[in-house]
């Protein structure tokens, strides 16, 4: 089994998080540097994994590594000048955090970049875990029955846990295609941070079997656990013959066509999910052709149904799937200026 030499840049939470993923699986990957702008935070990181060469600057780095797995876990204004960087010093593979871009213009240029050979995997890691797993098995199994509505919600903002919402929405429904949106959005308090977008979205995204999915993402979502904001990420699924919610803090409940109509509950999954992401990665790594649940592709898609959201509210219309790029940008930028 070949092991990969892996680099991580940014050395804040999620970068170490991308970097113990790595380092959870030694006989695959060999993390071989980290790199972050921030002196202090790069020498602490390099130390807590266990005194790997730390860099302040990426281009320096990737000339050094010979990298077949450049991560990056940069704030979301940084994407596509280290993904050409990573193509440019030839790495296998590309894991960046979401979201994937902040306009579909730059998130495009990012796809196509990966077009050209290099694997690019967006770090949607949470439907690793087994309570979303388990939702998703009796949504397969047939369980529910036939899936008439799906109702997504979160408090973070859209391009905080707004992205994993709609990664749900999609893992869950790999043969159906996103058809229309339409969407409201209400605040611009947190366009002054790093990750700016309205404050609240709500929309429905229509698939093309007829199935429709209701995202609320922002503070005016419902509470499902209302003493942790980060937890009270959800995703409840009606079916014509039951319903399974799963909810990132407390876990998963489901009354099925097996139960009697009596309520089955099961566990959260707390374990850091980004070892199994890193483990996929391996195996993509080994065989292509086998695909990667985070591809990037899939992460485009979701920003589509997003900023289509986002669009709709714009223009008060519905709007149709897929995008182009260049109709819809900038389309938060032009958002800020009516919210404000
Ligand atoms: N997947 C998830 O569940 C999840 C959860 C939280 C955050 N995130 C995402 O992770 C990303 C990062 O989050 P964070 O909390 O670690 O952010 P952070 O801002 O704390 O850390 C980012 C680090 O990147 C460094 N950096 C920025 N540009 C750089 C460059 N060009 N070269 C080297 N270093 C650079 C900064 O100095 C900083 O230390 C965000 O996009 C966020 O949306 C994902």
């Amino acid at each position: 089994m070949r092991r990969y030499r892996a680099v991580v840049v940014g050395c804040g939470p999620r970068g170490e998080r991308h970097a113990r993923g790595l380092l959870a699986h030694p006989e695959r990957f060999e993390l071989v540097a980290v790199c972050d702008l921030d002196p202090a935070r790069r020498e602490t990181c390099a130390r807590a994994l266990g005194g790997v060469p730390a860099y302040a600057d990426a281009a320096a780095m990737l000339a050094a590594a010979a990298a077949d797995v450049l991560c990056f876990a940069t704030p979301p204004a940084i994407r596509l000048p280290l993904v050409e960087l990573g193509v440019a010093h030839g790495v296998r593979a590309i894991v960046l955090e979401k979201p994937l871009a902040l306009t579909l213009t730059e998130a495009a240029r990012i796809l196509a970049l990966g077009g050209g050979g290099t694997g690019i995997v967006v770090c949607h890691q949470l439907k690793y875990g087994a309570h979303w797993q388990r939702l998703k098995a009796l949504v397969d199994a047939g369980e529910l029955g036939e899936i008439q509505t799906i109702h997504a919600t979160a408090q973070p903002s859209m391009l905080r846990v707004g992205t994993h919402l709609v990664d749900f929405l999609l893992w869950l429904r790999p043969s159906a295609r996103p058809a229309w949106v339409l969407g409201q959005v209400d605040g611009s308090a947190a366009y002054g941070e790093d990750h700016p977008c309205p404050d609240h979205l709500a929309g429905v995204l229509a698939f093309d079997d007829g199935v429709h999915a209701i995202l609320e993402c922002g503070p005016l979502a419902p509470r499902r656990m209302p003493e942790d904001v980060w937890g009270d990420v959800a995703v409840a699924v009606h079916g014509s013959h039951g319903f399974a919610r799963a909810v990132l803090g407390p876990g998963w409940e489901a009354v099925t066509r097996s139960t009697n109509g009596g309520r089955l509950v099961g566990p959260p999954d707390l374990a850091p999910q980004e070892p199994r992401l890193m483990a996929d990665l391996a195996a993509w790594l080994d065989a292509p052709e086998r695909g990667h649940s985070c591809h990037a592709g899939l992460a485009y898609q979701g920003l589509e149904v997003l900023l289509g959201m986002a669009l709709s509210s714009l223009e008060r219309r519905r709007v149709a799937l897929p995008l182009d790029p260049a109709a819809v940008d900038p389309v938060l930028t032009r958002l800020q200026a009516v919210l404000a």
